[in-house]
């Protein structure tokens, strides 16, 4: 941009274009972004409403599905979605970790190694438990796709199972919500956005032979009346843009969910 009168100083330019020669690449396809959210929304209503019957089931069952397609696009999916862009082993982690304990670990374009055992632990967690559920819900009042098949007789031990893996799949949640304002602080990156966007801005330092396989983008592809927004809340500042997004999610899936709830009345139990 020049000619902006005193502001255009060499270094301010130098600084401009730096930035725009940061390329802006599309990581996480539609089904990646929809799942999470749909997820978040479900999880929610799981969690914070358990008490609520049949809708804790049905949105169970949703979770399940989420799940089960997770894995099958982790094999079949887009790169990024890919088991593959993120399987690391316990050394990996555990240099990751030390490295950014020291303020400088490496640059991923998929998920970090510590962020990957996470989503992991989440599908698995969530898989086990929607599973249990389904069990529970059968040997207690023999409802649910396995109907009266499991005995009575499993039901406290189910319940006690289900409770303790649900109240950790909860905690799971905190660490990985902090884990990822966290890598927002380490990484100057807003990761919350890109979970909506799809994007992510690959620091200039990163070999171009890494983000080959991706679809790259320009700033000005951008549409110009969010091209201040993005740059406050991807660049300026990582860290409390994705505070401010996680407090707008809260909000939003908060009103959803108090809506879902409201018609668990006219559902019918299964
Ligand atoms: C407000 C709450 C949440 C926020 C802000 C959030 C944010 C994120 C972000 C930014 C990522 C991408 C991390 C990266 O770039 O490596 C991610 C991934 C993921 N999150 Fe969350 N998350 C939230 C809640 C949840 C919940 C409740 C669950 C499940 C119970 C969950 C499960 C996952 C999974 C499975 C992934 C991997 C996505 C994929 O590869 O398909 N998240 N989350
Ligand atoms: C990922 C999925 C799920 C999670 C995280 C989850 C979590 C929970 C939690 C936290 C509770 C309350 C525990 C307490 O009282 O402290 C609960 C209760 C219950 N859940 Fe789930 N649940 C899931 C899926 C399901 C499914 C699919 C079903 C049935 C089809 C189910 C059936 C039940 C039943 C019957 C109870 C009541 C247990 C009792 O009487 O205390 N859940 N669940």
């Amino acid at each position: 941009m020049p000619n902006q009168g005193p502001v255009d100083t060499p270094l301010l330019e130098l600084e401009e274009r730096r930035k725009r020669r940061e390329p802006i690449i599309l990581v996480w396809d539609i089904a990646v972004r929809l799942g999470h959210w749909t997820m978040v929304l479900f999880f929610a209503v799981i969690y914070l409403r358990y008490q609520k019957f049949p809708i804790h089931a049905y949105a169970g069952y949703i979770v399940l599905v989420l799940v089960v397609f997770r894995l099958v696009w982790g094999v079949v999916g887009s790169r990024a979605a890919r088991f593959s862009s993120f399987i690391f082993s316990p050394q990996e982690v555990l240099d990751y970790a030390r490295s950014a304990a020291q303020g400088h670990a490496g640059y991923y374009v998929s998920h970090n190694p510590m962020g990957s055992w996470m989503v992991f632990a989440l599908l698995f967690m969530m898989l086990i438990n929607g599973s249990v559920g389904i069990m529970l819900y059968s040997s207690g009042q023999q409802l649910g796709p396995l109907g009266f098949l499991v005995s009575e007789d499993w039901e406290d031990m189910l319940k006690v199972t289900h409770r303790v893996l649900g109240h950790l799949t909860a905690a799971a949640v905190a660490i990985h919500i902090t884990g990822v304002l966290w890598a927002a602080r380490l990484h100057r990156e807003n990761y919350v956005l890109a979970m909506f966007t799809g994007h992510k801005r690959v620091p200039r330092k990163v070999d171009a032979s890494t983000i080959a396989a991706y679809p790259v983008y320009r700033d000005e592809q951008i549409r110009p009346a969010l091209r201040p927004i993005e740059q406050w809340l991807n660049r300026t500042h990582p860290f409390f843009g994705s505070v401010l997004i996680i407090f707008g999610i809260a909000l939003v899936v908060t009103e959803v969910m108090e809506a879902l709830v409201y018609l668990n009345q006219f559902l019918l139990a299964y």
